[in-house]
């Protein structure tokens, strides 16, 4: 028997300032697309927003539905929409943002397993990792380098 470790480094800034003026741009990208989120169901809301190579940004907010299980991701919704104007133009990052206008959220939340394996495609797709920013109500923001350091041993194409 051997024994595997996986592990991954991220980053936290204090605040949105801390990064580069386009990575800032790109946060605030996703906080504007709160206000687009369709979340009668769950009142949580995400935004999210996607730079790509060419430095274009596209955006996506999760919009739910009465029959809860077709509710999609606010990150999803953001790459489709990259994908589906711009097919063949590599992500280079992804913010995405929460809010819940119930109460008060301090921690970022990670990407869902299903968006985990999506970011997945369009990383191998292009062979680009696609750096992730991720924020809450709370100032700071997560940076994390690569979608493959929270989807280890993930399922992909060269398996099929
Ligand atoms: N949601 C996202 O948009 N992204 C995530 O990474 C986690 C969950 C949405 C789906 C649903 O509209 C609401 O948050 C509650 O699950």
């Amino acid at each position: 028997m051997k024994e595997f470790t996986a592990s991954f480094t991220y980053k936290v800034y204090d605040s949105p300032d801390e990064l580069n003026k386009q990575d800032n741009e790109l946060i605030l990208r996703a906080i504007s697309q709160l206000e687009n989120a369709y979340a009668p169901y769950s009142n949580f809301q995400v935004g999210a927003s996607a730079r790509l190579a060419n430095d274009e940004i596209f955006i996506g907010s999760n919009q739910e539905n009465a029959s809860y299980p077709l509710c999609m991701c606010g990150e999803r919704v953001a790459l489709y929409n990259a994908a589906a104007n711009r097919p063949g133009i590599p992500v280079k990052k992804l913010a995405i943002v929460i809010r819940n206008p119930r109460m008060y959220i301090d921690k970022p939340v990670s990407p869902c397993g299903a968006c985990r394996q999506v970011i997945a495609e369009y990383e191998n797709l292009h062979k680009t990792p696609i750096k992730i920013f991720l924020k809450s109500d709370a100032p700071e923001v997560y940076e994390i380098s690569s979608i493959k350091d929270l989807l280890p041993l993930g399922f992909d194409s060269s398996f099929l």
